[in-house]
């Protein structure tokens, strides 16, 4: 016979495993419901990915091309390369002082304000002592097309090869103990570097300045289409604005196409003819299910839109 406890004897309790769960299980619940409820609202925090992607996140940086201006460089004349003209020392001159002097000194010596801070020290061009790559003609032509890694010596590519050379020629002016170019070495150089062939490069913008252009460009037919927007906007009482805005599902789709067209000005069958074949025309599909009358009601309509264009 059941016997009901008036009072839990605790002390029982505790010798029958059984029962003591029994009085203690909704205790449990409640800790594995906390747990579990912080648990869910802490789901992001847990399952953030802290090992890097392998790939980069492409949502967010956008790479884009650096705007390269386009060149065509014509070809050296090799040689011109040992006897170069009075012209083009003042050239490499200016040159020179625009690029080097700040390190190397007007005069080359090295000692320019530039490179006072300098590890290693600017080339002294007088002495034959230390140099990477060389003091010859193609090895200084080699440190001005590639610099020397790791140095405040950067590669001076971005200046057109007639450019590079001159400033070489400069270079035999004020330290005349540099070698002169040989003629093995021109050839050597040419084919290296492909002096006398000359190089085309392509200009290049990014996309982004790409898009811009591009919309520059189409601005004037975006305004015409505007302007005819505005004027059926604020011309409701028009004949036509009603079975135009019944055979239309963007405005600005058709305008700009029919601009676009010329062949549906020629007549109502043309019209249809255009609409059902272009499918992106902008113009509700049941157009080509209107009356006749209002066919020609929205044939007059639109041509009369488009003259607005030519009164513009
Ligand atoms: C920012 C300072 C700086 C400018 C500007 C600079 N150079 Fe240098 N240049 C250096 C330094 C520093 C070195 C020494 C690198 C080394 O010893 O590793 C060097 C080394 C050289 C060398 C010797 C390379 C060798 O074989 O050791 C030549 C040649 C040279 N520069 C030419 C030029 C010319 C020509 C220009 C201008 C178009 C120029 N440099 C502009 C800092 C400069």
């Amino acid at each position: 016979m059941n016997k009901r406890e008036i009072e839990i004897n605790f002390r029982n309790v505790l010798k029958t495993p059984v029962r003591w769960f029994g009085i203690v299980y909704p205790y449990f619940i409640t800790a594995f419901v906390i747990i579990g409820l912080i648990y869910i609202h802490k789901l992001d925090v847990i399952y953030t990915n802290e090992i890097p992607p392998a790939l980069k996140d492409t949502t967010t940086v956008v790479e884009d091309l650096t705007p390269v201006k386009g060149e065509v460089s014509t070809g050296i004349d090799l040689a011109s390369i040992s006897k170069p003209t009075e012209k083009q020392i003042q050239k490499g001159k200016e040159l020179y002082i625009a690029n080097c002097s700040v390190c190397h000194g007007e005069k080359g010596n090295g000692d320019g304000p530039g490179g006072l801070a300098l590890v290693p020290k600017p080339r002294n061009y007088h002495s034959s002592e230390g140099w990477k790559n060389g003091n010859s003609f193609s090895q200084i032509f080699k440190t001005l097309q590639d610099g020397i890694p790791k140095t405040g010596m950067t590669s001076y590519d971005f200046l057109p090869v007639g450019d590079r050379l001159n400033i070489m020629h400069y270079m035999r002016i004020i330290a005349p103990g540099l070698p002169a170019p040989t003629e093995s070495e021109i050839k050597d150089m040419d084919q290296t570097y492909s002096l006398s062939a000359g190089k085309k490069v392509p200009s290049q913008i990014p996309v982004s300045m790409a898009l811009v252009k591009l919309e520059e460009e189409s601005k004037p037919e975006i305004d015409i289409v505007k302007k005819i927007i505005e004027h059926i906007d604020n011309n409701p009482s028009e004949t036509g604005y009603n079975v135009f805005n019944k055979a239309v599902v963007n405005k600005k789709t058709v305008v700009s196409t029919l601009l676009k067209s010329h062949i549906w000005r020629t007549g109502i069958n043309e019209f249809l003819n255009f609409v059902s074949t272009n499918r992106q025309s902008g113009f509700r599909a049941d157009v080509l299910l209107l009356s006749n009358d209002e066919l020609s009601i929205l044939y007059n309509y639109l041509l009369g839109l488009i003259k607005i264009n030519q009164t513009i």
